[in-house]
């Protein structure tokens, strides 16, 4: 018998100033972004904004569908775009925030499972490591990978 202890690092922030100015904008961006989400069932109104190695930053937000499996995160509509328009160009962070009834979120959420596994395969991809910044008006929270959220993932080493 062997057992494995995994450990994941985050780091938690206070305020937007103790973040470097490129992804205090990042952060801006995907505010931005939740503020159009189309989310009329949940109310819960997601941004994401992509920061690319370019320096281009794309935005998306969840949109949903009265056929309710039919809709789709923030994150993953961000990403997939990114990746369909700039197929070879590494992402090098993701922003992500929400907007419920009380305005926006005061802790910040973590991107669900399936979204995880899709920015993981973008990680992959590039070979780059994709920083995650989640943001909530009491604290910011950042991770240096995805590998960070899914220390034991599925990915296209095993298809091999
Ligand atoms: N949602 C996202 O956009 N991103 C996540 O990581 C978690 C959940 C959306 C899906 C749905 O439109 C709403 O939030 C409530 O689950």
């Amino acid at each position: 018998m062997n057992k494995r202890e995994i450990k994941s690092v985050l780091i938690d922030y206070n305020s937007l100033a103790e973040l470097d100015k490129k992804h205090q904008e990042l952060i801006q961006k995907a505010k931005e972004a939740s503020e159009t989400a189309y989310a009329p069932y949940s109310k819960f109104k997601v941004g994401a904004a992509v920061l690319l190695e370019n320096g281009e930053i794309i935005q998306g937000n969840n949109q949903e569908n009265a056929a309710y499996p039919s809709g789709l995160c923030a994150e993953r509509v961000a990403i997939f775009y990114a990746n369909s328009k700039y197929p070879n160009i590494a992402i090098q962070a993701v922003a992500i925030t929400a907007i419920t009834g009380k305005g926006f979120i005061k802790d910040p959420i973590p991107p669900c499972g399936s979204c995880l596994q899709v920015m993981l395969e973008s990680e992959k991809r590039s070979d780059n490591s994709i920083r995650v910044l989640l943001y909530g008006e009491h604290k910011i929270t950042v991770a240096d990978s995805i590998k960070q959220f899914l220390p034991v993932n599925f990915n296209k080493e095993m298809l091999k």
